[in-house]
């Protein structure tokens, strides 16, 4: 089997990192194809290095621009390696334009088309994510599901055929890496007791929306710790907004997945806007405060290790959450072996 994944962005490469390493020793050829999406040395080289993989076979250097243009450049670069290289199949991570674009490229040339993280919805179609998800699932043969309710959700959509329930890499990733996460040395400059926050989505960097959120957590008795995503950088910047509320909150570069880890392992509590993070601060058995209006990871918030908050609640949302009994269940994401089962099932289907 010759079989290309395509990644591009931060957490393609965290959910990708097993399946890596389980293509990369069996016997079929596994080429990697990064799309270019993510760039800076933080948003992307780290994670090939601390993981200890070789940079990937092709990158399409697509960088940032307009969604149209990305997802587009996307495509059309994702195409012409495929036309090359002439896979049976493609396999994609999560809801991101590379994850869609690589999707269509590879449907339209009639290559079979994995989608790792399938079946997930928010059910707001605003979110670029969303409709990246809707239109991955739909162009795909595989459907790898990492919950219950992602299957529910494929069946609404009329979705019955070649899907999968195979737990969630991420899970499978944090307990490959605890060792590594061990050996962090810690910061000088984290103070002993923070909240970590991550905040990025394209709706809350807004010119309206951010400045509230930042002001929310300044406001708390608490210190943050926020590694800064570029897009959030840039729009504080824009805004002449990064140094009044450098005073307040403790920005730092956006950090590797051991550093990042090793900093949620020691928190107080996360707030925080990103997919991945939810489910991990449910992993490391910390409450979570979430700066969206849905979640398409709905288990967290039944099993009440999560709770979604609007700005203006952060801080109610955070003292319900700190003092709260949360019992964390250890089964809720289930399986530690999903790549080898995403493997076996790609093996025994794909002749
Ligand atoms: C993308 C994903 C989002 C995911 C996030 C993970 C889409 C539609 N969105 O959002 O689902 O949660 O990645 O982090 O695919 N930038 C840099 N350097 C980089 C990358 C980005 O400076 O290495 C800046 C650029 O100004 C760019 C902006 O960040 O315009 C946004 O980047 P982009 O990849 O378009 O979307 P993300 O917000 O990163
Ligand atoms: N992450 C990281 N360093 C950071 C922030 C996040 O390694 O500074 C990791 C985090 O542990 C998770 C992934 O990046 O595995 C989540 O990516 P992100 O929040 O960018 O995207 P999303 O999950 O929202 O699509």
């Amino acid at each position: 089997m010759k079989i290309i994944s395509i990644v591009g962005a931060r957490p393609n490469f965290v959910k990708m990192l097993p399946i890596i390493e389980v293509f990369n020793k069996s016997k079929h050829e596994h080429i990697l194809v990064h799309t270019g999406q993510h760039y800076d040395i933080n948003m992307s080289d780290i994670f090939f290095k601390e993981m200890n993989l070789k940079p990937a076979d092709y990158n399409l250097g697509v960088g940032s621009a307009l969604q149209g243009v990305q997802t587009g450049e996307i495509i059309k670069r994702s195409e012409e390696v495929l036309l090359k290289e002439e896979p049976d199949v493609v396999i994609v991570p999560g809801d991101t334009n590379s994850t869609f674009g690589g999707a269509l490229a590879a449907a339209k040339l009639h290559i079979k088309v994995a989608h790792l993280e399938a079946g997930l919805r928010s059910f707001n179609k605003t979110m670029p994510e969303e409709i990246n998800r809707i239109l991955a699932d739909h162009c795909s043969d595989f459907l790898f599901c990492p919950t219950q309710i992602a299957i529910r959700n494929l069946k609404n959509e009329g979705i019955l055929d070649g899907v999968f329930y195979v737990g969630d890499t991420m899970f499978e990733v944090a307990h490959l890496v605890k060792e590594k996460v061990d050996e962090v040395p810690k910061r000088t400059d984290i103070p002993d007791q923070y909240i970590l926050s991550t905040i990025h989505r394209a709706e809350n960097t807004t010119k309206d929306r951010l400045p509230l959120i930042m002001k929310e957590l300044s406001n708390l008795e608490y210190e943050i710790v926020l590694p800064l995503h570029p897009r959030t950088k840039k729009k504080l910047m824009e805004l002449g907004l990064l140094e009044k509320f450098s005073k307040e909150i403790i920005f730092i570069e956006p950090v590797g997945f051991f550093e990042f880890s090793k900093l949620l392992r020691e928190s107080l509590a996360i707030i925080t806007d990103s997919g991945g993070v939810q489910k991990e601060a449910y992993w490391h058995k910390k409450p979570c405060i979430t700066v969206r209006e849905q979640t398409e990871w709905l288990e967290t918030i039944e099993a009440g290790g999560n709770v979604l908050a609007e700005p203006s609640d952060i801080k109610e949302k955070v003292e319900l959450m700190i003092t709260k009994n949360i019992k964390f269940d250890d089964k809720l994401y289930g399986f530690t072996d999903t790549s080898k089962r995403i493997l076996g099932i790609l093996e025994s289907e794909i002749t």
